[in-house]
């Protein structure tokens, strides 16, 4: 398969365009993954990479000490990385998802997939998976891209999401799951009718896949279809060798098992977001019966903490979802940014276009109650750009006045994992950066004029060897 240099391919109806290694041999021949030839060790060498490289290129290990799978991590850990793994542009992306939440594509099952080349019974998980141990004060190894699969036994419909597994002996793996997330709203409710809640773990996915996982829809709302619609044509699934349930057929490694909240492993710490350890104490343990992959399976890590991959993936869907919610109630937004530097979970940047007043603090209210985890809002206009923290920070330096733009919340029911959370409750705080008319008589920018700019930027680029992408623009340069 090939790229052209404007491709939007890898959203493309090519079925072979639903893989993950698609996107990694795209990087390969972009000059954007690093092979690690060498052998490295699972215990925090692999770990100690991708921290060094969190910003930089992809990399793959090709050779893990005592495994015979290659793993590669560090896919996506920018936004342009992940607007290009769905084949759009960073620009693009935030509608490019909204749509795809509205518009969802129902998965279609085919009858058998790579991701099924081979099938091995009651797999001694730490033999057969190259999961590294990340940081030292965790106290196993953690499969940390696995995207679970879950179908609720009465109401029929699916749920995609993101959660750790660390793994234990033998076929078993504790699954750490929020209380509040629906895999475990739904792990409960079979635990009521005196099931286990069957699973099925995909680990090397596609990106559309990773951005639904990790949206915030409703318990009813099933995420593979918001991946259908990213991806542009029905995600290929195939059934489950020994569960009732599809995966992406075109995935890497898939575990097949069961969940039983009766069972617990006492986690001990584990590394967070925000970039610290969390002590969230016992999880449900999953009995996996069948493991099933591509032959030459590549293990994908996501590293965990406070490195962009993992910040960046949640902050993505987190803010497509909280710029939906506003369109919903009749905000004119432009865009709203989660971004690296507020953990891709606990501060939003919203801009508005033209609004009224009040607007702002209608912002804060709704996203507060949108999503839980969001702390921090800031609201700007339409001349910034979200996702740029200088660009935001000049807009709080030039047009936030602090007596009145500073709206504070005490005691608000916060999430398990906000870092400074005092008994379950956080001070959220919204901060009106946007210009009023009562503030200055006019707020025209000092640049030079835009036909001068635009024949000078015309001679730079004439020059060849300038990069003037960003020059001169800076603000609104869009
Ligand atoms: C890379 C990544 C890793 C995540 N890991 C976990 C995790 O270990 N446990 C958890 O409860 N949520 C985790 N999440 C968040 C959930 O996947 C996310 O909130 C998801 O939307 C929850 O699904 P639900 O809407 O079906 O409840 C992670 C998110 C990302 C992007």
């Amino acid at each position: 398969m090939s790229f052209s240099a404007n491709t939007s391919g890898l959203a493309a109806q090519d079925s072979r365009c639903q893989s993950m290694r698609n996107f990694v041999n795209e990087l390969q021949r972009s000059g954007q993954l690093l092979h690690v030839a060498a052998p490295v060790d699972t215990r925090y060498e692999m770990s100690a990479y991708l921290a060094q490289l969190s910003s930089g290129p992809a990399v793959q290990f090709d050779a893990v000490e005592g495994h015979a799978l290659a793993a590669v991590g560090n896919l996506f850990n920018s936004l342009p990385r992940i607007a290009h793994g769905l084949g759009t542009t960073q620009a693009a992306m935030q509608q490019r998802i909204i749509d795809a939440i509205d518009k969802g594509i129902a998965p279609i099952r085919v009858t058998d997939g790579p991701c099924q080349q081979m099938v091995i019974g009651s797999p001694d998980l730490k033999k057969e998976l190259p999961a590294p141990l990340f940081f030292p004060k965790e106290t196993g190894a953690y499969i940390t891209a696995g995207v679970i699969f879950a179908r609720d036994s009465v109401t029929g419909r699916g749920n995609v999401s993101f959660a750790r597994i660390k793994l234990l002996q033998d076929n078993f793996g504790m699954v750490g799951i929020a209380p509040n997330h629906h895999l475990a709203v739904m792990a409960r409710a079979a635990r009521e009718r005196g099931e286990k809640l069957q699973i099925a773990v995909a680990i090397g996915n596609h990106p559309a896949i990773l951005i639904a996982a990790a949206l915030y829809l409703r318990l009813s709302d099933d995420e593979l279809e918001a991946a259908g619609a990213l991806l542009g044509a029905p995600v290929q699934t195939v059934a489950c060798r020994t569960i009732d349930l599809d995966v992406p057929a075109h995935c890497e490694i898939v575990l097949e098992g069961t969940l039983d909240i009766d069972v617990q492993h006492e986690e001990g710490l584990v590394s967070e977001y925000h970039g610290m350890y969390e002590p969230y104490g016992s999880g449900p343990v999953a009995e996996f019966h069948c493991l099933t992959r591509r032959d030459d399976a590549l293990f994908q890590i996501i590293q965990p903490g406070y490195y962009p991959e993992h910040t960046l993936i949640g902050g993505v869907a987190i803010a497509a979802g909280l710029a939906r919610a506003l369109r919903a109630a009749a905000v004119p937004v432009r865009e709203v940014a989660v971004g690296h530097g507020g953990c891709g979970r606990l501060n939003a940047v919203v801009s508005l276009h033209a609004h009224r007043a009040g607007e702002a603090k209608k912002v804060m209210f709704a996203l507060w109650g949108s999503v839980n985890l969001i702390k921090n809002v800031t609201v700007v206009d339409d001349d910034v750009d979200p996702w740029d923290a200088t660009q935001v920070e000049w807009a709080v330096a030039t047009r936030m006045r602090p007596d009145r733009d500073l709206l504070i919340a005490p005691g608000a029911r916060t999430d398990r994992s906000e870092p400074i959370k005092q008994n379950g409750l956080a001070s959220k705080m919204g901060m009106d950066a946007t210009r009023k008319d009562a503030d200055r008589p006019d707020w025209d920018r000092a640049v030079p004029p835009p036909d001068m700019m635009e024949k000078v930027r015309a001679k730079l680029a004439g020059a060849g060897d300038l990069d003037v992408a960003d020059n001169g623009r800076g603000l609104d340069g869009r």
